[in-house]
């Protein structure tokens, strides 16, 4: 057996169905991107048969991608496997993932059917996907809580009928490790014919065990994982990609698979599905947290000081993470600019060049150091955002402890200048209430969190606002060295995303 784990990302996928986790169309390309350079082996694009949106991403990604092969994920009927051939043909290692449930909880209340014509439906689906492409991956839904025995009939079923990949997720985050594991071997022992294909797991992380259970069920012998970056998805989330490699290379001793991944390219990803979701990393999380190299305690500083490894088993370095990130200054010409952009994965038109390069030399002229960060921000602002209703013209604020905060706001709304001004229980208060009243909003401010991008009291502040509106939720993003103005562009970012949302309503109305 094989001692190379596949890496599975789905981040594009189920990590998309985090609450108010949608991207658009550019961003989900750009991440893509950023997927193939880090090494998976597969990346799940979408799910075709969920939207127009979703299809036109995946179809887009698919003819992109090079090296990777791209899936796209499909219930287990002709429609929807359909569309997903439809949207991944163009790859060059296209494939369909389908799957349906396989416990009986899900036959019996959400399916309605019989074990027996569950079993016809695997047969059918994976025969028909397997007509269109070699490259067929079965997944049985809720997995971890189906019968033993009959999860082996599911696999063999699909087997037989042409899947080269089976996977076993644990859908609901039930599992616990060492009954995992014993699934694994349990399914490696009873399926007659699962040495034609290559045994996956997916786990959730609803008990915070998704990455204990990946690394069981591989240490028993399952060869593919999949993974999220950052471990976004669904409610708690997916198994985390960065945790599953970063344990996997760290503790080789102890379960001797590797993987294909670049791990300096760990760091860079997280960022970017950060910047991109909106969705900010706790800083004590696993590998990718602002904390999880940083040593506090004196006893803990004096150890490093005299042999890094008393206290650190692995090096920043190894996750991407330099310790200069020193890159460019105000003398910095457009060549430079383009040069580390290129580095950093991002290859842009000479429009968009021209957009970023504007905004970084207004940015070098009131911040002394560029940092990677701040350029990830300007390229995220600057070219992967939504198309934009509303459009910040100027902002001005008056606050102090003795005046009432006041703001003065021009927005351009669909190209139309329009102003006026508000006040509020603070700048960031008045602000928000202006730009509500100039837009009509009726969106709820679910969450609103500053961070800063990078160290020094000339940091740029990253602001994150969750919007809600007619049960549609969106996430904004804004960055400035004033946090004001960063607040006010995150939230016009949220409310451009409102809007897209509003004008796109099968984004997100169909997720399995
Ligand atoms: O969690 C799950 O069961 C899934 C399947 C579609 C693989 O995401
Ligand atoms: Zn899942």
């Amino acid at each position: 057996m094989s001692n190379i784990v596949k890496i599975f990302d789905t981040t594009l996928r189920d990590g998309e169905q985090s609450p108010g986790a949608s991207m658009n169309t550019a961003e989900k390309l750009r991440l893509a991107v950023q997927l193939e350079k880090l090494g998976v082996d597969i990346i799940e694009a979408g799910f075709p048969a969920a939207s127009d949106g979703d299809f036109d991403a995946v179809s887009q990604i698919a003819a992109r991608l090079k090296v990777v092969e791209v899936a796209g994920l499909a219930r287990a009927n002709k429609h929807d496997i359909d569309a997903a051939w439809g949207a991944i043909k163009k790859a060059s290692k296209p494939r369909i993932h389908t799957f349906i449930a396989t416990s009986d909880i899900h036959l019996e209340y959400k399916l309605k059917l019989s074990r027996e014509q569950v079993l016809r439906e695997i047969k059918e689906a994976v025969t028909y996907a397997k007509s269109l492409t070699s490259n067929v991956e079965f997944s049985a839904e809720d997995g971890s809580r189906s019968d033993r025995d009959y999860l082996c009939k599911a696999f063999e079923a699909a087997i037989a009928a042409g899947a080269t990949t089976v996977n076993l997720p644990d859908t609901v985050g039930y599992a616990i490790p060492s009954e995992f594991a014993d699934l694994v071997k349990y399914v490696m022992t009873h399926t007659p014919n699962i040495h034609q294909a290559v045994l996956s797991v997916h786990c959730h992380n609803d008990l915070g065990l998704a990455t204990a259970n990946t690394l069981a069920a591989l240490a028993a012998g399952a060869r593919q994982a999949e993974v999220t970056i950052n471990g976004i998805g669904e409610r708690a989330g997916n198994t985390s990609l960065e945790e599953v490699v970063m344990a996997l290379r760290t503790r080789s001793n102890f379960i001797p698979l590797t993987t294909n991944i670049k791990t300096e390219q760990i760091y860079p990803s997280s960022r970017l599905v950060s910047m991109i979701t909106g969705i900010l990393v706790q800083p004590n999380k696993a590998i990718v947290g602002a904390n999880a190299f940083a040593h506090e305690a004196g006893i803990h500083q004096d150890g490093m000081l005299k042999n890094p490894m008393t206290y650190e088993i692995m090096q920043p370095e190894t996750i991407g993470l330099s310790a200069n990130k020193l890159v460019l200054g105000k003398h910095s010409g457009r060549h430079a600019l383009r040069e580390h952009l290129k580095d950093m994965g991002y290859e842009l038109s000479d429009d968009e060049l021209q957009t970023i390069f504007v905004k970084f030399k207004a940015l070098a002229d009131k911040k002394k150091h560029v940092m990677d960060e701040d350029l990830e921000a300007l390229v995220t602002e600057g070219v992967l955002r939504t198309a934009e209703t509303f459009v910040l013209e100027y902002l001005h604020v008056s606050s102090g402890t003795t005046v009432m905060p006041m703001a003065s706001v021009k927005l351009a709304i669909n190209g139309r200048s329009v102003k006026d001004a508000g006040y509020g229980n603070g700048p960031i208060d008045a602000a928000f209430n202006t730009i509500a009243k100039l837009t009509g909003t009726e969106s709820e401010l679910l969450r609103f969190t500053v961070s800063a991008l990078t160290g020094g009291t000339d940091a740029q502040g990253e602001v994150t606002v969750r919007l809600k509106e007619n049960g549609l939720v969106a996430l904004g993003r804004g960055s400035d060295s004033d946090i004001i103005t960063a607040s006010a562009l995150a939230y016009i970012n949220g409310l451009n995303r409102l809007e897209y949302l509003k004008t796109h309503p099968s984004e997100k109305t169909l997720n399995p």
